[in-house]
């Protein structure tokens, strides 16, 4: 079975970006969109729809299974991770379009850099000045905190989150409430301080983060616990 692989491609930050489109033979029903690409980049050979030789398509993976975020990008429209969506799934409509994570500048295809997330944890004080010793009641929520990739997918259906904006959105609450939520009362102002800045004041609480995010992370627990201890100082 063949499928339309429509590819939003650029050479870099500065240059005008392209649509590519490619054919791909699917041979096996277990193939991520990860795989193909890996298959795709593999073929000395790989052509466009005109029959011309195309380059390798940029993209970035690390795991290949679902733990580091590398691999988000825009799978017909939706911010998806790559290693854990099937091309199956796509077969029904005949075509699969690719297109890198819009809200961060490009690098390369569908590379983008994702460096504002770290900045804006480093911005917030993401870190204790005391030692964390967790509480058996609050090891839930920081093991729920924990499980997130980075992967920004959450950043790019936010309504309210932007680049330059002073609205950090999920990729920096989860984090953050991983350690918040379990400091005791007048511990970790400054921080508390920064999240009501940052984060409580800029969320609409509309949770598309929690219907996109591919680690499903229960953000409205977090969020909840977050506000509790920060804001309303329970
Ligand atoms: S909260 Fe979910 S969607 Fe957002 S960066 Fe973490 S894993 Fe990705
Ligand atoms: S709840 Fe809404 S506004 Fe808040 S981080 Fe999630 S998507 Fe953004
Ligand atoms: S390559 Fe690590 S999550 Fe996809």
């Amino acid at each position: 079975m063949k499928i339309l692989i429509e590819i939003k491609r650029q050479e870099d930050g500065d240059s005008k970006p392209y649509i590519q489109l490619i054919e791909q033979e699917i041979e096996r029903d277990n193939l991520t969109v990860a795989s193909l690409l890996r298959t795709m980049n593999a073929d000395l050979e790989l052509k466009d729809m005109e029959g011309s030789k195309v380059s390798k398509i940029s993209w970035e993976c690390s795991c290949l299974q679902k733990k580091c975020g590398a691999c988000a990008m825009l799978i017909n429209g939706r911010p998806k991770l790559a290693c854990d969506t099937f091309v199956r799934d796509y077969l029904k409509k005949g075509k699969i379009s690719l297109a890198p994570l819009s809200k961060f500048p490009i690098i390369k295809d569908l590379i983008v850099d994702r460096s504002i997330l770290y900045n804006n944890l480093k911005d917030i004080k993401a870190y204790l000045d005391t030692e964390l010793i967790l509480k058996d009641r609050d090891t839930d929520t920081a093991y729920e905190a924990s499980r997130c990739l980075m992967c920004g997918c959450c950043l790019e259906v936010c309504p309210n989150f932007s680049v330059s904006g002073d609205f950090y959105g999920a990729a920096s609450f989860v984090p953050v409430s991983r350690l918040i939520s379990t400091v005791k009362k007048g511990e970790a102002n400054e921080l508390k301080k920064e999240y009501e800045e940052h984060i409580y004041k800029g969320c609409g609480k509309s949770l598309a983060c929690k219907d996109i995010c591919p680690a499903g992370i229960d953000m409205d627990r977090l969020l909840s616990k977050s506000n509790a201890v920060s804001v309303w100082k329970l």
